[in-house]
């Protein structure tokens, strides 16, 4: 992990957030090309649970919600982790269930009793500070889906066994965030609720299983061997979850859970129907049966995921010499497809190198140029290392053969190509 770590701040990935100022633990931002890999999750979340289906339909809801929606939701009840603070000398707080005994795992000092800690911000909406506008910032992004509904089934010709999906900024005041970007304070998730009949859940729930694992082994090449289904137990279940499996990932500090789908019956629409008084019920237009549609539900943290890609993907190989870093990303996530780079900074290569690269562009595919000279072989290695899968390389012998070099990343097998076939050539290995 300290590895990982360490290549996010030096590659421009991850940054921790505020760093000037001594940083904020729990929170951190994304550099260029953590911002391009997040980008690329994103948008392969959505080509694969929304565009490529035709049963699942987008939203876009509000980080600040009715207060009211949190309280039908449970989260102002329920939504607490125990917490135990230290009144010893280093007065540091541990989530209860995270410590054994009555002392402190840090100085030794003697544990105070266990408090219930609500993770949700507070804010107030206008500007008078006082109970009656207090609002959280969403938890998770789920609710806007269940506080929308009827809104969707009015507007759109959905029907039953349909989903709405939606991704955007989650904020939970965790009492130990931790290991590095896995748990955060402030995340992006991306989740989709899929309604359907009473009855029909269960064999809903075995799709979603399957098709999210599939996704991460397939989509974003993810390792099958560190990837589990594991269901919850009892006594784990969210407040609303009839089931609950999560995928898990064998992190550098054990299995984690990377994604979670719970099937959540009618609790969310219920709850709403009974808390705004609106009549949340679908119609069943063949049957002519309303009822309140179950739910089963994927969720999982875009940063999550983005940790879990730079973990699988990286390797060291010890004959790339001095900077033996590779990240193996899958094609479909590097944020850099192919590099540009003319052997040496002399103006006749770097008209063509330029051509090459504006081809490239326009053919859609995402392109970076290094133009600094030297070495070529260092700059291969430093492409490795943020996981870029091609590099095109110009030489002299470029001017009379109208070639170029294409170098791949993982075999480091090098092969000439003619300019006039290199978008081709490119795009049959993507
Ligand atoms: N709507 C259901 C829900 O929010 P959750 O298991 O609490 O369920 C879903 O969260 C996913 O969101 C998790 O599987 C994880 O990927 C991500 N997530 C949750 N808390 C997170 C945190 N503090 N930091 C980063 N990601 C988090």
């Amino acid at each position: 992990m300290e590895k990982v770590v360490a290549l996010c701040k030096r590659r421009g990935f991850v940054f921790q957030s505020s760093e000037i100022y001594g940083g904020v633990s729990g929170l951190y931002d994304y550099g260029p090309y953590g911002v391009q890999l997040k980008r690329n999750l994103r948008d392969l979340w959505w080509r694969h649970v929304v565009d490529l289906r035709g049963d699942v339909v987008g939203l876009d809801t509000t980080i600040l919600m009715h207060p009211e929606v949190w309280v039908a939701s449970g989260h102002v009840q329920n939504f607490v982790d125990p917490l135990r603070q230290c009144e010893g000398e280093c007065k540091k707080r541990w989530r209860a269930d995270h410590v054994t005994g009555d002392r402190c795992p840090q100085c030794g000092g003697p544990l105070g009793e266990v408090r219930m800690f609500n993770l949700m911000f507070k804010t107030h909406i206008g500007p008078v500070e006082d109970s009656s506008s207090v609002a959280y910032l969403r938890p998770e992004t789920a609710q806007g889906m269940f506080v929308d509904f009827k809104n969707v089934i009015n507007s759109m010709r959905v029907r039953v066994p349909f989903g709405i999906a939606q991704q955007g900024r989650s904020f939970r005041n965790e009492i130990t965030p931790g290991n590095f970007i896995f748990r955060v304070r402030e995340f992006e998730q991306m989740e989709m609720e899929f309604f359907v009949k009473p009855g029909e859940d269960e064999e809903w729930f075995e799709h979603w299983k399957e098709e999210r694992l599939r996704w991460y082994t397939d989509v974003l090449g993810i390792d099958t061997e560190k990837l589990r289904l594991r269901d919850h137990g009892v006594d784990e279940k969210a407040h609303y979850a009839k089931a609950s499996t999560d995928i898990e990932y064998s992190f550098p500090f054990g299995w984690g859970e990377l994604e979670g789908i719970a099937s959540r019956t009618d609790f969310d629409l219920r709850a709403h129907q009974e808390h705004s008084g609106q009549d949340l019920t679908y119609l069943d237009p063949e049957s002519n049966e309303r009822y309140l549609p179950w739910v089963i539900e994927p969720a999982v943290g875009v940063d999550r995921i983005l940790i879990t890609c730079l973990l699988d993907a990286y390797d060291e190989d010890e004959v790339k010499g001095e900077t033996p870093v590779v990240l193996r990303l899958h094609k479909n996530t590097a944020p850099v497809q192919v590099a540009v780079m003319p052997l040496s900074k002399k103006e006749e290569l770097i008209g063509p190198a330029r051509d090459v690269l504006d081809s490239l562009r326009k053919a859609g595919l995402r392109v970076e140029y290094d133009q600094t000279g030297g070495n070529i072989g260092r700059r291969y290695r430093r492409q490795d290392e943020i996981g870029t899968p091609f590099c095109v390389t110009i030489d002299f012998d470029t001017l009379n053969d109208r070639a170029v070099t294409i170098r791949e990343r993982d075999s480091m097998e090098q092969v000439r190509v003619p300019i006039a076939e290199l978008v081709d050539q490119l795009q049959a290995r993507y």
